[in-house]
């Protein structure tokens, strides 16, 4: 039966009684964690967001009647207990923070009882993410998680003091809005006043940021929610948030300067870790060649080679074929590897077909001197020396090569190079490489639509060098976009805006637009633009993903309080889920069956 606390008063969070209080009388509230029962004693370890204490119940010392309610206390009972701090009698626990004291309980309040949870309250739990996510409040009650959440907090605060002291604005822009560029599928939400037309939920507001810098206020920012439907991954849910910025009259590298600022002080404050300032920076082109990525994780080497030119003439088809369709061939070493099994080299063959290759041919160089090459019937002993001594090949060494057009060979090696710095642990843990890629292609050739694409949005800046170019070679334009990398993750990503209204019309002529889809899609920001548009530039992080690098966990579900399934639902609320029929009527909605399902609407 739950009692009320009437009449009690919590005095101190778990850990906030401490040494200096032995003597005093303190009321603290909290989950029972556990309770063990020694016959005339009773131990129960209180928890509450801040940790542990341990509450006595001493048959004789304890109230009589006390005593008898302790005897019922089990996990997860929610009380309130009035009692002495004492020094622990018994041996003091050095990994609580109120390991040396206990308090004598003299009364106890259940505040309300529990049934015994469908899996321990603990650190570090084994059990089943999906059983944890459908009781996600129960998994939300556990340390790490906790300590997950407190910290995105502070990373929160921390910005907003940050970005407020530099004169941005914290402004909010619509949920229920239009579709924004960030190339992802909307979600849709219908209208009931006008049926047949739909909200977009924002990917971005991007669109909206840049109407701010319209409207005079020079700096923005928000911590917005944003959504996208498209493929889960660990570092990506369908809602998350950004912490989003544009400033007005500035370019790169005036962006970049508050960012690093504002990522040297989170991290200084969160961590306790210095973050050298300035970042390194590294062209996209660079990025690529070196490892094979956009994204580099630059805590360790296995870069990749290109050895196009050592290979252009030797026998071996699969090299000189690519090379002759424009593409290239490069390798990496790994190091030490070179007597690894065959079934898991050709494990890797398999891995990086995923990511287009069609083959991996290798050469394993034994400790011996001799080697094993999967190509080597097609090559001489000249060209088979040259390409190992061009790949740094030494006794011992795995050297791994792909073929094929840029986009495949980075696409496969830059995976590949990931993977097998994970087998062989050479990914540091504790160290925090963060990195600029900038100067990234505008465009990018979509072989599926037969056009060019944006490759960050729209209204990206194309670098002043590459624009007069545009209509000639638009595949070579680079762009003023910058991301923000950290430790192989996108942590953020922005650019200059176009502000001039002939590059924006060149922009959609380049991308395909009509002047009237153009319109249709983007018209109120290109009228808003006919009204004295301020040069400006912007960014915006994940702060999931930020967090969750911060917090070392490994998915982004685990700094989220209530976080999606692969599926894109939610264990614990059952969402998404179908509506009432007559919900759907008044939206002039009919749900067409999936084949082989009936229409499914509510039940009552
Ligand atoms: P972009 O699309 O690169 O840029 O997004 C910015 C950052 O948001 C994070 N992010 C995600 N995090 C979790 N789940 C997702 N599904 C997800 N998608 C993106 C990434 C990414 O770097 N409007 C522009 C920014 C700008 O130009 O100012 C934009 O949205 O960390
Ligand atoms: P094979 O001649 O089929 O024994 O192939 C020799 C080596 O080249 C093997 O290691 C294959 O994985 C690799 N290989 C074969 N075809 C391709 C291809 N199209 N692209 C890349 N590698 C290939």
């Amino acid at each position: 039966m739950a009692e009320s606390m009437l009449g009690m008063k919590r005095t101190h969070r778990c850990t906030e009684v401490s040494v200096s209080d032995i003597g005093s009388t303190v009321t603290v509230m909290g989950w029972v964690q556990r309770s063990r029962n020694k016959g005339s004693l009773i131990f129960v370890d209180l928890r509450d967001r801040s940790g542990i204490l341990q509450l006595i119940f001493e048959e004789g010392k304890t109230p009589a009647a006390v005593f008898e309610k302790a005897v019922k206390l089990r996990s997860e009972y929610v009380i309130a207990v009035t009692g002495r701090v004492a020094k622990r009698a018994g041996a003091v626990n050095p990994n609580l923070r109120t390991g040396d004291i206990e308090i004598l309980a003299d009364e106890l309040r259940i505040l309300s009882e529990s049934e015994t949870p469908p899996f321990p309250i603990e650190e570090n739990s084994r059990t089943r993410d999906d059983i944890r996510l459908k009781y996600r409040y129960l998994d939300l009650r556990r340390p790490d998680l906790q300590k997950n959440i407190f910290m995105r907090s502070r990373v929160c605060q921390i910005v907003r003091s940050f970005l407020t002291d530099e004169g941005f604005i914290e402004i909010e822009t619509p949920m229920l809005t239009k579709s924004t560029p960030e190339g992802a599928r909307d979600y849709l939400v219908p209208s009931r006043v006008h049926p047949g037309s739909f909200y977009a939920l924002p990917q971005s507001p991007q669109l909206f940021k840049q109407l701010l810098m319209v409207s005079g206020y020079d700096r923005y920012f928000q911590l917005a929610r944003c959504f996208r439907d498209e493929d889960l991954r660990a570092d990506r849910q369908p809602e998350f948030t950004q912490i989003d910025m544009e400033l007005s009259f500035v370019d790169v590298d005036d962006v970049i300067d508050v960012n690093e600022r504002l990522l040297k002080r989170l991290f200084k404050e969160i961590l306790d870790v210095d973050v050298q300032i300035p970042i390194q920076r590294m062209c996209w082109q660079e990025a690529m060649e070196r490892y094979g990525s956009d994204k580099p994780d630059t805590r360790f080497g296995m870069e990749l080679q290109d050895v196009t030119d050592i290979v252009k003439d030797c026998g071996f088809g699969v090299f000189t074929g690519a090379i002759e369709k424009g593409g290239s061939v490069r390798g990496i070493n790994a190091k030490g590897q070179g007597g690894m099994p065959r079934k898991k080299i050709d494990k890797l063959g398999e891995f990086v077909k995923d990511y287009g290759a069609k083959g991996l041919p290798y050469i394993a160089l034994h400790e011996d001197g001799t080697c094993k090459c999967s190509f080597a019937k097609f090559m001489t002993d000249e060209e088979l020396k040259a390409l190992i001594a061009a790949m740094k090949g030494e006794p011992g060494d795995l050297l791994l090569f792909a073929a094929d057009r840029d986009k495949t060979v980075f696409a496969s090696l830059g995976a590949l190079r990931l993977e097998l710095g994970k087998q062989m642990g050479l990914i540091d843990k504790n160290k925090f490489n963060f990195l600029w890629v900038t100067e990234f292609p505008l465009l990018e050739w979509s072989d599926e639509e037969n056009r060019y694409m944006a490759m960050h949005h729209p209204f990206t800046m194309p670098m002043e060098e590459d624009y007069p170019n545009i209509d000639t070679d638009p595949g070579h334009v680079r762009a003023k976009a910058y991301d923000i990398v950290l430790n192989g993750t996108e942590i953020g990503g922005g650019s200059v805006r176009i502000h001039q209204d002939d590059i924006q019309e060149k922009m959609f002529e380049v991308l395909g637009f009509t002047k009237e889809r153009a319109y249709r899609q983007f018209g109120f920001l290109l009228d808003a633009f006919r009204y004295g548009v301020p040069p400006h530039a912007g960014l915006a992080y994940g702060l999931d993903r930020l967090v969750m690098i911060m917090a070392g966990a490994d998915t982004i579900r685990d700094v989220i309080a209530f976080p999606k399934v692969k599926d894109a639902s939610c264990l614990l609320t059952s969402a998404p889920a179908p509506v009432e029929e007559d919900q759907l009527e008044e939206l002039g909605i009919e749900v067409r069956p999936q084949e082989g399902e009936p229409a499914e609407t509510a039940k009552e």
